[in-house]
């Protein structure tokens, strides 16, 4: 059997260099609980980067998924699967959405909004390409979606960057009217950032935004990815605005922790993309479709919208109160099972190191923002012990800062 050390050396070696893992390799989850290769338990509050809304391992979706594997594992678009059916109703029945394209991340799904939007005036013999999104915004990696991203940081290196891309400050309304001009196809717009620092618009911004793009003969797109499926409390994010977009990207959570990206749509628009202008070849595979109707099944039966709520509530005020003697955190702030802590003038990376040393895993964005995305149904007594580390490691800090 190979060893911890063997295994992080092969990844060393053998992996691209993208990323900041720290020398740990893991084998094993369950619940709100990840295991490495020589059994040390951590407590996951990074849920995968917003994905695990029920932890690891959950054995409805465990099962589920072996049960579709031995039935139907892949047959492409070129035919209807029940599985994918059934999700795309239930995805429509639970939002504004009438049609679902299904395909394998948030990027993808980000970027058949794009393309979607631009064929729609296309067809209507329009000539709209633009496509306005917020500053500090993120929409993925791909050449389009990162475009899209209000992040100069992630653009680097990467041009010529496709055209037709502008960014206005999030929350702004005066600025994003000023930004649309007779080309503008698409506002893009995350109804609470993630990667950005999670941050929730001003009250009545995005309904504003929706008259605004009523008025212009615009089309509103929600960035769901990391917002949606029930991580706030409600299904979707821009529920708790009363409000409705022309289409909406889910990914993360979508899949039940299998990699699958969903563009929800009204008829009016999806109806442009004909046979021919759009595919993925794994979209809507039976086994994530099967995964993500468990997933849906299972936050209905046990509550766990509400609970969501409640576990955003307990964290949000366990970590204010805890918190309020330490100057430089500046605001802990979120909805749901996304909470941010943000801190003034220095980054939250040392931080995430001291807490992985207590063996609770966080994450990071926008540098100076700790990102806590922990699992709907984690046991109180885990969510308590994580409030009690992250207070510590704070307190730490804050010590050997004042020394
Ligand atoms: C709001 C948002 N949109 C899009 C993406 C990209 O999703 P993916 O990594 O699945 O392509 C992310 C990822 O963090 C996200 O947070």
């Amino acid at each position: 059997m190979l060893s911890h050390e063997e295994l992080l050396r092969f990844g060393q070696e053998h992996l691209f260099l993208n990323y900041r893992q720290p020398p740990i390799v893991m084998v094993r989850g369950e619940g709100s609980f990840l295991y490495d290769k020589d059994g040390v338990e951590y407590l996951d509050l990074s849920g995968g980067i917003s994905v695990n809304a029920l932890g690891h391992a959950h054995p409805r979706i465990a099962a589920v998924i072996a049960k579709q594997a031995y039935q139907l594992g892949h047959i492409s678009n070129l035919f209807y699967n029940d599985k994918q059916n059934a999700l795309a109703e239930a995805l429509c029945a639970r939002s504004f959405g009438e049609r679902v394209f299904f395909c394998n991340s948030g990027a993808e799904a980000n970027e058949t909004a794009i393309k979607m939007a631009r064929r729609y005036y296309y067809d209507r013999k329009e000539t709209r390409y633009e496509v306005i999104s917020a500053l500090a915004s993120f929409h993925g990696r791909t050449l389009a979606t990162v475009t899209a991203t209000g992040q100069p940081k992630y653009h680097e290196g990467f041009g010529p960057l496709p055209e037709g891309f502008k960014h206005v400050p999030f929350g702004d309304l005066p600025a994003l009217e000023a930004a649309i001009s007779e080309k503008t196809a698409l506002v893009m717009l995350e109804p609470m950032q993630g990667e950005g620092g999670v941050v929730l618009p001003p009250q009545g911004y995005l309904k504003a935004v929706r008259e605004l793009c009523d008025r212009k003969g615009v089309l509103l797109h929600f960035d769901e990815v990391q917002s949606g499926m029930g991580r706030t409390g409600r299904w979707f994010c821009h529920e708790h605005d009363g409000v409705a977009p022309d289409s909406m990207a889910l990914a993360k959570a979508l899949g039940g922790g299998l990699p699958m990206g969903a563009l929800v749509s009204v008829h009016r628009i999806a109806q442009c993309l004909v046979p021919g202008t759009h595919a993925s070849t794994f979209g809507g595979n039976p086994i994530a479709c099967a995964a993500a109707l468990a997933f849906i099944d299972v936050v209905e039966e046990e509550q766990l919208l509400d609970r969501a709520s409640e576990v955003g509530e307990r964290l949000i005020h366990g970590l204010r109160s805890a918190l309020s003697s330490v100057r430089w955190v500046k605001e802990v702030r979120g909805r749901g099972c996304l909470v941010g802590i943000e801190l003034e003038g220095r980054s939250a990376r040392p931080l995430l190191e001291a807490l992985r040393n207590q063996k609770v895993l966080v994450t990071v964005s926008a540098d100076n923002v700790m990102r806590l995305a922990p699992a709907f149904n984690i046991p109180w007594e885990a969510l308590d012990r994580g409030i009690e580390a992250i207070a510590s490691a704070v307190k730490t800090a804050d010590k050997e800062r004042a020394a």
